[in-house]
């Protein structure tokens, strides 16, 4: 069957998001004006020194391949932020610099799981995680929690599910979907109870700099101690500095580890793009106070959100320490009638919200936690506020039939 796709497919979940991406965008090319509330990305712009940086290299003729884990000044930035900002000191040698943080993950998954693993990933989870263990024939292994735990794992949920098989725990912390941050204590339980294991731990912190009301980020770096050399932060600029689109992501990992990421990393994309690396050094390395402007910005933009979102009669929503995500639970709009039919899964929101509310937001299943609705906040407070006044009228509208 020489033309058959390769088995590994077969568990891996197109995603529901796509089929939403779909209608917006229909919606959009018959005028509609369509709330996003559905993006993971910041509204803004990078700051203007990494433009003119990525300027600067290409008039300097930064066109060539670089090494496969990185420049080496980008790889000391990244070591020399990690220490200033989260707390401990790696080594250069330790940092592979990828194509965005999916990237960097997606390395570590192709280094790490085989059939048979084990990879525990506490739900809900951001949307990759479970797919790329997949994809390499691992298994993944959910810990439910709940809005009324602040979605945090608890460690007795936890020890359960770990095995002689757990190759793998995979955390993120602020957290996408729920934008919840685990505190010092709660992360040392977690990681007192992983220490007992063989497994790794993996820890994706690509909205650590974006926490709220004076939460301290703590990573899990520095609780790990003498299992240290089984640690690996993944990080990136896609989301503190606006570059999503400018692919820089890293992971830093012990060197055995780092290794193998460079061996992965020199069969597929070689290095990130040249330019891109310099404008992350210029972003790192540059004055801060635009991630600062950003991150108060992303504050307010997520009290009027939770405000908003909690006066539509009945859906709840927890205040999130972090990232720039509202997850919202909407079991009570189940009932509304929509297209004749009664709502009557996440689903149905969703696409009930962007046919009768025009607002675009990702229904929980995706991200293992069915009856939520992920929006995001990426965008103005006006808009916050018209969106979710659109949903509160399509809702009072559906009711009276
Ligand atoms: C939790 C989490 N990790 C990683 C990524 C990927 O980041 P990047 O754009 O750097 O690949 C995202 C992006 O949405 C994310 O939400």
């Amino acid at each position: 069957m020489p033309s058959t796709l390769a088995r590994r497919l077969d568990a891996v979940q197109p995603s529901v998001t796509l089929a939403m991406n779909a209608k917006a965008a229909e919606l959009r090319t018959k005028g509609a004006d369509v709330y996003a509330f559905g993006v993971g990305e910041p509204d803004f712009d990078p700051p203007a020194f990494v433009l003119e940086a990525a300027r600067a290299a290409i008039e300097k003729g930064v066109s060539k391949y670089t090494a496969v884990s990185g420049i080496p000044a980008l790889k000391q930035a990244i070591c020399a932020r990690t220490s200033e900002v989260r707390g401990w000191s790696p080594k250069p040698s330790q940092v592979t610099v990828s194509v965005g943080a999916k990237h960097a993950l997606f390395n570590l998954a192709l280094a790490l799981y085989e059939p048979g693993d084990e990879v525990v990933i506490p739900a809900p989870y951001w949307v990759s995680y479970p797919e790329q263990v997949k994809l390499c024939g691992a298994t993944p292994v959910f810990v439910e929690t709940t809005a009324e735990a602040g979605f945090k794992m608890s460690p007795q949920a936890f020890e359960k599910a770990l095995s002689p098989r757990t190759k793998a725990v995979i955390l993120c912390s602020p957290s996408n979907p729920t934008g919840s941050a685990y505190t010092a204590d709660e992360l040392r339980a977690i990681v007192d109870v992983w220490k007992k294991s063989d497994a790794w731990l993996i820890v994706d912190e690509i909205y650590a700099d974006l926490v709220y009301d004076g939460f301290k980020h703590v990573s899990a770096a520095k609780l790990a101690g003498d299992a240290m050399d089984r640690v690996v932060i993944v990080d990136g600029v896609s989301k503190t500095y606006a570059m999503t689109g400018w692919r820089i992501g890293w992971s830093i990992a012990p060197e055995r580890l780092a290794k193998a990421l460079d061996t992965v990393q020199g069969q597929s994309t070689t290095n990130a793009t040249a330019i891109a690396q310099h404008a992350a050094l210029a972003a790192i390395t540059g004055p801060q106070d635009e991630v600062e402007k950003m991150r108060a910005q992303f504050e307010k933009r997520r009290s009027v959100m939770i405000e908003a979102l909690r006066s539509i009669p009945g859906v709840r929503c927890r205040v999130p320490e972090g990232a720039f995500y509202a997850f919202a639970d909407c079991r009570s709009l189940y009932g509304v009638p929509f297209k004749g039919k009664p709502i009557a899964s996440d689903e149905d929101v969703a696409f009930f919200m962007l046919e009768e509310a025009h607002v675009a937001a990702v229904p929980g299943g995706a991200f293992g936690a069915p009856g939520y609705v992920r929006f995001s906040y990426a965008t103005n407070e006006e808009r916050i506020r018209g969106g979710v006044e659109a949903i509160k009228a399509a809702v009072e509208r559906a009711k009276k039939g």
